[in-house]
């Protein structure tokens, strides 16, 4: 039972090799599936099975537990039993009863396609050349010259037990063929071998696109538009970043959004055409592009000469004409049954010169929504290439996009973690208390950015954090001004805006009066009060920018409220930094942005303060061991216990979490209670 079916072994290899290729499909687009003998445990005798890519899932990372498998004989009973077309979604519930044993990964809708189709192999893919030729107007000619009688020409229909059952009767009666083109959609191919059918799916993608290389005209976007070439590399960054909390903060109208920027040739090149604002309109065309891109972009119509006020006054005009324009179409389109209308606000922002910006839950959705989108420009370059872009009306379009069945795969979605959607700015969070503040707030689903003074160490905290997708390190110098402004400018870059800035960077020089040079005062006031000062104020712009609120958190200290000697700069630079919490959340607080601080005390453990040479020096001043500096602190305090990095990084999450959402201008003190450092 336990040995893997050589039929599913060839199945999961022939579907890696396929998906990790984006010229034959896009991410976690398509399926593919085999169908095989294996012993019924109940019986003793021999069970077909189909094996089928379940739903969600990619190809290129796929394993036999992302597979659905059903008994053949049931799936085809299914057949006698479908109640036509207009029933056709009660299919997939009835897939449920053909399950074998615990059925593995959910089955999709294309299950019926996989199991009907007369082949040990199938796969459905979606290539850009394939959905090319799918998309063209006179698609079906086309498939006709390319293919000859190798592949045949299926119109459009949505996915299901229909689309299952002609492309079944296409197989049959075309012996000879060995897949077809999915009008508007993709490609099916089939054979009685796993290589058989890869080499067929290959063969379909790579002769349309050989047919499109060859037959292409010059100028497929039309000729080039005066004013709308890319902007220097320098200069389109500097663009998107200044663009980015405006766009980000229109993408987010209707619910918060991360976003991600892409400026490859592919997006450049369509928006310095003149063709690009046509083709933009008519939107993406197969279901799986425009379920992650809605149906069309928000397009600005100006050069990329134009300046950052002009295109963000016109960008906020075009926000209003597309919210007016989806409602239009969720009108024109919704029956009485239809789900309600899910947020009218673009996923795909196109700016000529500087690239797209498109969005998602979370910055993987948002990066594969531009993926999408260029696997789009790549169809709209082929079919007008070779005759004229014509996706699916907008009538199919919406009936997949609030599809009853789309809609209980999103009701499925496990609830979002409390910091979803959040972007994370952390000053000094490659050790110690930062690095745990980071940590948590990633681990509580927030986009986290880490920013300090080494970038190689930032980098290593972010990878240790997770992915790019979660986590990424940028150099920064908080006293810096320049510096400070940059690293805004690659947060806003790497997750589309930012909300949650956390004021951390620090150090602590333990000199008394009379010991302080002016160096050490400067420096320690430049890093803390100056630079959270300029911290604040660069992420504060771009927040006000965005429109949607915003956290600001201050690390300051026990010291900013307790005096005590030996510490005269970074006790006054600490209270500076605490009346900063105070002055901002008063200000900020009609952008619906809250300030708060912590006050942390004796965090010892993972502290590069405590490690280079205040810990040994207050370990000195008190008698004890450097090691046992922590233990010490804890004796001092109400609750006898030892604070941790972790204790800190709970109580920021605290502050910015919906928890708090009425709290402002609040210092927490996480020192196990301190009585000379109570607020009052
Ligand atoms: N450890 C404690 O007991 C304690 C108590 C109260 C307040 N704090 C405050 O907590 C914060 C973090 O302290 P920690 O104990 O984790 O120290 P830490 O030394 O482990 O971390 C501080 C980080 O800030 C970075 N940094 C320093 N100068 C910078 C600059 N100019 N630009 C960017 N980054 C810079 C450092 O490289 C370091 O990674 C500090 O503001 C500190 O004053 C700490
Ligand atoms: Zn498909």
């Amino acid at each position: 039972m336990s040995d893997l079916n050589p039929a599913v072994d060839a199945l999961v290899r022939r579907s890696n090799r396929l998906g990790s290729d984006p010229r034959n499909t896009n991410y976690a687009g398509g399926n593919t599936s085999a169908k095989g003998t294996e012993t019924d445990p109940v019986t003793g005798e021999d069970v077909e099975l189909l094996w089928v890519k379940g739903s969600g899932g990619d190809l290129g990372t796929l394993t036999p537990s992302g597979l659905a498998v059903l008994r053949l004989d049931r799936m085809r009973a299914l057949v006698d039993v479908y109640p036509g077309i207009e029933r056709e979604d009660e299919m997939v519930a009835a897939f449920d009863y053909c399950l074998h044993g615990k059925g593995g990964a959910a089955p999709s809708i294309d299950t019926a396609m996989h199991g009907l189709v007369d082949a040990a192999h199938v796969d459905h893919l979606h290539p850009d050349s394939g959905i090319a030729i799918a998309t063209a107007a006179d698609g079906h000619e086309l498939t006709t010259t390319i293919f000859g009688d190798q592949v045949v020409w299926v119109p459009w229909r949505r996915p299901g037990f229909q689309l299952g059952l002609d492309i079944a009767e296409i197989k049959e009666k075309n012996p000879q063929a060995r897949g077809c083109i999915l009008g508007g959609h993709g490609i099916t191919a089939w054979g009685d071998t796993s290589e058989e059918a890869e080499a067929n799916s290959l063969w379909i993608i790579e002769t349309a696109a050989s047919y499109i290389a060859e037959h292409s005209r010059a100028e497929p976007f039309g000729p080039a538009l005066e004013g709308y070439a890319a902007l220097p590399e320098a200069e389109r960054r500097a663009k998107a970043a200044a663009l980015a909390p405006t766009v980000r903060g229109i993408a987010s109208a209707d619910r918060p959004m991360v976003g991600h920027v892409t400026d490859s040739e592919e997006v450049l090149d369509f928006l310095a055409h003149a063709e690009h604002p046509r083709l933009a309109a008519l939107g993406t065309s197969c279901p799986d592009h425009f379920l992650r891109t809605k149906v069309k972009p928000l397009v600005l119509d100006l050069p990329a000469s134009a300046s950052i006020e002009d295109s963000i006054a016109r960008l906020q005009e075009l926000a209003v004409a597309y919210r007016e324009d989806y409602q239009g179409y969720y009108d024109r389109n919704a029956t009485p049954d239809s789900p309600a209308i899910r947020g009218k606000d673009p996923l795909i922002v196109l700016v000529p010169g500087v690239g797209m910006f498109s969005f998602g839950k979370d910055k993987q959705t948002a990066r594969v929504a531009g993926e999408f989108y260029v696997n789009a420009i790549n169809v709209m370059r082929g079919a007008e290439g070779l005759s004229s872009y014509a996706p699916i009306d907008e009538a199919e379009k919406f009936r997949i996009e609030y599809w009853a069945l789309e809609e209980a795969k999103l009701q499925r979605m496990p609830a979002p973690k409390p910091l979803a959607t959040r972007v994370a700015l952390v000053t000094g969070a490659a050790s110690g208390i930062g690095l745990a503040t980071a940590r948590k707030l990633a681990a509580e689903g927030a986009a986290v950015v880490i920013a300090d003074l080494s970038l190689e160490k930032a980098q290593a905290a972010a990878a240790e954090i997770g992915s790019t997708d979660v986590a990424v390190g940028v150099q920064v110098d908080v006293s810096d001004a320049a510096a400070v402004q940059a690293a805004v400018d690659a947060t806003v870059l790497a997750f589309g805006g930012v909300d949650l800035v956390v004021n951390n960077a620090g150090l602590s020089l333990s000199r008394s009066l009379l010991e302080t040079t002016e160096a050490d005062w400067d420096l320690q006031h430049d890093v803390m009060a100056k630079g959270s000062f300029l911290v604040a104020q660069a992420a504060a712009k771009a927040m006000i920018a965005q429109g949607m609120g915003g956290d600001i958190v201050y690390i300051s200290s026990k010291n900013s409220i307790f005096a005590g000697p030996n510490n005269v700069a970074y006790g006054a630079a600490k209270a500076d930094q605490a009346h900063q919490v105070r002055l901002l959340a008063a200000e900020l607080g009609e952008h619906g942005i809250k300030v708060n601080g912590v006050n942390p005390d004796g965090v010892v453990q993972g502290s590069g303060i405590f490690a280079s040479g205040w810990g040994a020096n207050r370990a000195a001043v008190y008698g004890v061991e450097e090691q046992d500096l922590g233990k010490f602190y804890a004796q001092r305090t109400i609750l006898k216990r030892e604070v941790l990095p972790d204790n800190i990084a709970n109580a920021v999450f605290v502050l910015c979490s919906a928890e708090l959402s009425h709290t402002t201008g609040l210092h927490i003190p996480v020192d196990a209670g301190v009585a000379a450092a109570f607020l009052r």
